[in-house]
């Protein structure tokens, strides 16, 4: 019986789909695996490029979970796979309101329960309290989750937060005044994640999900950032707290929110280019004293 494999995924900007084209090329290639794809289109599409306004309002619903709607999925909720790759994007530190919409699903806990799932993440760099939630989010709906693999970009901090809202905003991706570099995922790190493809291949042919995280890691799947789970764990607080106080004033796109919605940008570009510099720089000087929860970090969000 070939075996039968589900990949959901939802991108704006083409380039998670090309990942995951990467990922599973060496399963289309088989001809004992079957592939099926399921891409989320939300109902109305987000917009993209992004106003400044409509980029920000969408922080509330992210970090609450709050889930948009979705056209109605494709597959078979009853279907049987033997393993379900989850590629999603976290959007404010959190999942993107897409895959929060696809895991309240309830046809998504019929696909999920008893399953193996990789999730395979592309983000600028901080997805570490995101994919928090999506472990948990798998766990509610019964499925085991199998592996982890992220790709990210790899420019400096402070550099790709430039180049990723130009892209966001602009539509535009590539090198930028000299020194921005080309926004997102490198294309050498997207054509090698098909390393990662080859690993799944053999768990699903006959090695089993047991021992797939493991393998995955050593082949550079999750690469993490301390530094950056340090900001983030701080970040998420102060998200929650201002998710609160926007929705107060109505639900997304409510323009009785907007004044809100407006700190809140400011309140975040503050914090990112004054504060987080000092805080990075900060945590160069304690980071020898705090080798024992530096491994603890790595160890759990290299773990699946
Ligand atoms: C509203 C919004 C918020 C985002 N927030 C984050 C974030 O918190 N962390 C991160 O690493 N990337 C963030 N990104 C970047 C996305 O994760 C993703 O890499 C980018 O949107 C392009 O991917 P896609 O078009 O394939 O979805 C954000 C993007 C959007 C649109």
């Amino acid at each position: 019986m070939p075996k039968k494999v589900l990949v959901v995924y939802y991108t704006q900007t083409g380039q998670l789909r090309e990942i995951v084209k990467s990922v599973t090329a060496p399963l289309e290639a088989d001809p004992e695996i079957h592939l099926a794809f399921e891409e989320l289109k939300p109902r109305p599409l987000f917009p993209f490029p992004w106003t400044s306004d409509e980029f920000f309002q969408a922080m509330p619903e992210c970090v609450k979970g709050i889930p948009c709607e979705l056209e109605p999925l494709t597959v078979d909720a009853q279907e049987d796979f033997d393993l379900i790759i989850v590629a999603w994007q976290p959007w404010f530190l959190s999942p993107s309101i897409p895959f929060h919409a696809f895991f309240q699903l309830e046809s998504t806990k019929k696909l999920l329960n008893g399953k193996p799932v990789i999730t395979l993440i592309a983000c600028r760099n901080m997805w570490y309290m995101a994919q928090t939630r999506i472990k948990q989010y798998i766990q509610e709906a019964g499925g085991r989750l199998a592996g982890n693999i992220l790709l990210y970009d790899k420019a400096p901090n402070l550099l790709s937060l430039v180049s990723i809202i130009r892209w966001m905003f602009k539509g535009k991706r590539d090198r930028y005044m000299k020194i921005i570099p080309p926004a997102g995922v490198s294309q050498a790190d997207i054509d090698g994640a098909i390393r990662y493809g080859l690993i799944i291949r053999e768990s699903l042919q006959e090695a089993g999900f047991d021992n797939l995280q493991p393998k995955l890691v050593s082949a550079g799947a999750v690469d993490v950032r301390t530094g950056l789970v340090m900001i983030e764990k701080r970040g998420i607080v102060m998200f929650r707290l201002w998710a609160g106080f926007i929705l107060k004033k109505g639900p997304y796109g409510a323009k009785s929110r907007l004044l809100r919605v407006r700190l809140f940008k400011y309140y975040l570009l503050a914090v990112l280019y004054l504060v987080s510099p000092f805080a990075t720089l900060l945590y160069q000087i304690i980071k020898p004293f705090r080798g024992k929860t530096i491994k603890k970090q790595i160890s759990l969000y290299q773990s699946a």
